[in-house]
């Protein structure tokens, strides 16, 4: 069925690894991702990117100069020349990993099911490229379908309405995040008009304007809060009843929201 604010996984908190646990390893290598999943992890964030041959690699940068040992845009790199970088720190070298790699290390998860939350990085200017590859890896895997058991195991999220409203769209079943900044655009008519699952406030907006929550929830949309690394945050999450808390420290927000 399709998810809804009414649906089990919005009623507690979920702990959402942000870029895996970006802060132990190499934000969003399969070290970052595993410890995230070994710390209890309900669910991972990632950014996706098109490579020059259309592969949709996990990178948040338009560019690979910050996080890897190279140079250069992404969307002019090709995924073999991308495996030729160390997207590792001093001590652990790590390759690029793509989004099919990041979906089979989640699927296989055997301790629990745990989700995906796939963020579309500049998608707009590809005119549509990026959403119709994505929706096309994730029903490799049989998301999106409601057929498969898989069906619910990704969320879709973009700070551009149009993505989500292509996703929206193409696959009913996704539940997708507006992502952004503003109440007020987050609270108006442009996460209704897209049909967009749940908001996606960052924490600053969400301390200056906590009754987002309650008026997301009035219209059945869930909030995914992103990047809530204070405990004094992920208190305030938990008090206006956000759904899903994007952290760059998983294992320690599992064990603060355990002990709430
Ligand atoms: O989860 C949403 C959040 O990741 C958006 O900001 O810049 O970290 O992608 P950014
Ligand atoms: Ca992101």
């Amino acid at each position: 069925a399709e998810a809804t604010a009414d649906a089990p996984e919005f009623r507690a908190p979920f702990v959402v690894a942000h870029r895996g646990a970006s802060v132990a390893r190499p934000e969003h290598t399969l070290a970052a991702y595993e410890l995230a999943l070994t710390e209890g992890a309900d669910g991972v964030e990632c950014d996706v990117r098109l490579t020059r041959d259309g592969h949709l690699v996990c990178v948040h940068d338009r560019t690979v100069d910050r996080t890897s040992s190279g140079v250069g845009l992404v969307s002019e790199l090709s995924l073999d020349e991308l495996r030729e970088l160390d997207f590792g720190d001093a001590t652990d070298p790590a390759a690029v990993l793509t989004l099919r790699e990041l979906i089979t290390l989640v699927l296989d998860w055997r301790e629990r099911p745990v989700k995906l939350f796939i963020e579309t990085k500049h998608p707009v200017r590809y005119g549509g490229l990026v959403e119709s590859t994505l929706l096309g890896e994730l029903q490799r895997f049989g998301i999106g379908s409601p057929a498969s058991a898989a069906h619910s195991r990704a969320v879709v999220m973009s700070f551009a309405a149009t993505a989500v409203w292509r996703i929206r769209r193409a696959a009913p079943l996704l539940p997708t995040v507006l992502l952004g900044e503003s109440s007020r655009y987050l609270g108006g008519s442009a996460a209704t008009t897209v049909g967009a699952t749940a908001v996606g406030p960052s924490v600053k907006t969400l301390r200056e304007h906590p009754d987002l929550v309650d008026r997301a929830a009035a219209a059945g949309r869930a909030t995914y809060c992103w990047t809530a690394d204070d405990p004094d945050d992920v208190k305030l999450c938990r008090e206006l009843g956000v759904g899903w808390i994007a952290t760059n420290y998983p294992g320690r927000t599992k064990t603060l929201l355990a002990e709430l």
